[in-house]
């Protein structure tokens, strides 16, 4: 577990992903080089990741982290790398991952592929 911030959380990338030039770099790849040139927030770890069932509204990442909602969003670019830092960092920052909808970056609001429930029962 990363122990460098405590509210530390994963932003996953799926690698894989790609589009019709099956010759072309793959976009997935290359969004997450610009994340990794493009640094991300203390306490978010950048993870690359097979396919995340995405594949037709790629690229697609997703955030998660211990007693969080989890995340997945679609339609990215390898340019929004600076777009989902600033993603990340609220999602770190916002008590069980619930960032407040209108706090959202505006790509986050309108391409949330899924939102799944912390691992950890309710108490
Ligand atoms: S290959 Fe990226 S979501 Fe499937």
């Amino acid at each position: 577990m990363n122990t460098a911030h405590p509210g530390a959380v994963d932003l996953l990338v799926c690698t894989t992903c790609r589009r019709a030039d099956p010759d072309a770099p793959r976009p997935g790849a290359l969004l997450h080089d610009a994340l990794a040139a493009h640094g991300l927030p203390e306490g978010v770890r950048l993870i690359a990741t097979d396919c995340l069932s995405n594949c037709t509204r790629g690229c697609t990442v997703a955030l998660r982290g211990p007693g969080r909602w989890s995340y997945v969003y679609g339609n990215l670019d390898p340019a929004q790398a600076p777009l989902i830092a600033e993603g990340a960092a609220l999602f770190r920052d916002a008590p069980g991952g619930l960032v407040p909808w209108r706090d959202r970056p505006e790509h986050f609001r309108k391409n949330c592929i899924a939102r799944i429930p912390p691992m950890e029962a309710p108490e």
